[in-house]
């Protein structure tokens, strides 16, 4: 019989292709997700990648009521992928109790969950803005958790000790929290991709809409950084391979091969890319020019920061294997599907 994986916010940009590469490796999907950031016909895309519709229920995880009636009828949950949470630096700045509230309270009550109805594997997203600006790069595993720079990172380093502590009371639960660097692309069917409600933030987003015309211009936040063109450097990782160690990681929990009860693994290509680099590696990868400007820093970015893989190579098995210009092109394709699925969905 299959095994039932409980993917929370699947129908958002990750956890939809996530979905994908479950399902294509021969596990059953239920998602939840309460739609807050994501849209229900996501559901047709996985439907139409992978022949298959995944289970989906509608409400909030920070609904401690509804999250333990959810787990009350679901009696064959195997693992959880934990990725519902808002995830807007600039807006956690300006709301942190809507971040607090949200992230926090949605993880607490699936542990609650997972020890009430016995449901011993999570997998965690966490991401690479734990490290701050690291010291040493590339940045491994066991370099020092820094002070948060927005209540949105700090919900991720306070989510990563309350699983932590969770794991250490209970014997029985076990975890992988994983550390995403940048991701970034699509599914190469352009069935699936990012969907950035509102104005982007993250550079790959805004590259694309101001590729097609939605924004005038790209403004690069500082070229005076110490980088060798004195733009920023990032390590973008494309989604599908980011997907891909999902699957590994829930394997490996449910195989009981960690090594310890909760494990942290780096997901990045261990490359590190700036944004003048990747501006032409987007126009010679798609052969459409963006409109950029220079202006100045943007506040709380960090200078550089790219991932020692080492880890996540050698003890999952995984490797990023596909190449930018590939990601940067199905980013692309993605952007133009969506354009025209909307216009004809008017
Ligand atoms: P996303 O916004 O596309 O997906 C998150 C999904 O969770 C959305 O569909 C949203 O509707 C849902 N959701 C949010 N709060 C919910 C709640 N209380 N109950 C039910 N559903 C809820 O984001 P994403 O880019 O797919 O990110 C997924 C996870 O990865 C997040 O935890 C994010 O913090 C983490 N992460 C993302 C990045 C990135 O750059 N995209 C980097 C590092 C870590
Ligand atoms: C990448 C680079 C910008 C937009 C953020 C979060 C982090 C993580 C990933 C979740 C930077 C530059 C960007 C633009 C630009 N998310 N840039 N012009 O800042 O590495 O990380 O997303 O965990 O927590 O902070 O990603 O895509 O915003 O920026 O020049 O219009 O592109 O300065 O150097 P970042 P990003």
């Amino acid at each position: 019989m299959k095994q039932k994986i409980l993917v929370t916010g699947g129908t958002g940009y990750i956890g939809s292709h996530t979905t994908v590469e479950l399902q294509n490796s021969g596990y059953d999907v239920v998602i939840v997700d309460n739609l807050s950031n994501s849209r229900i016909d996501v559901l047709d895309g996985i439907e139409k990648i992978t022949g298959i519709r995944p289970e989906f229920e509608q409400f909030d995880l920070a609904d401690q009521d509804m999250t333990d009636l959810f787990f009350k009828k679901q009696t064959d949950i195997s693992a959880i992928i934990h990725f519902a949470a808002f995830k807007a630096v600039g807006e956690s700045v300006e709301n942190p109790l809507k971040y607090y509230r949200n992230n926090l309270f949605s993880l607490i009550n699936l542990l609650e969950c997972m020890t009430r109805y016995s449901t011993a594997c999570l997998v965690f997203s966490s991401s690479c803005t734990v490290y701050g600006q690291p010291e040493i790069l590339p940045v491994n595993e066991n370099a020092p958790v820094q002070p948060a720079i927005s209540p949105y990172g700090n919900t991720k380093q306070v989510s990563e000790e309350i699983i932590r502590d969770t794991l250490f009371v209970s014997g029985k639960l076990r975890a992988i929290s994983l550390r995403y660097f940048n991701p970034v692309g699509a599914h190469p069917s352009s069935l699936i991709g990012e969907l950035p409600i509102g104005v982007p933030n993250n550079l790959v987003p805004v590259i694309t809409q101001t590729a097609i015309g939605i924004r005038e211009q790209l403004k690069v936040f500082g070229s005076d950084y110490n980088t060798p063109d004195g733009s920023c450097i990032r390590d973008y990782i494309d989604v599908v391979d980011l997907a891909k160690a999902h699957v590994i990681a829930v394997k490996r929990l449910l195989e009981q091969k960690n090594r310890q009860a909760l494990e942290f693994f780096n997901l990045g290509t261990g490359k590190g890319v700036s944004v003048f680099e990747v501006i032409s590696t987007f126009e010679k990868a798609t052969g459409v020019k963006v409109n950029y400007t220079v202006t100045g820093r943007r506040a709380g970015d960090v200078e550089q920061v790219w991932a020692d893989t080492r880890l996540a190579n050698s003890e999952l098995g995984w490797k990023a294997t596909t190449s930018l210009s590939e990601t940067l092109r199905s980013a692309w394709n993605w952007e133009v599907y969506y354009r025209k699925y909307l216009e004809k969905s008017r």
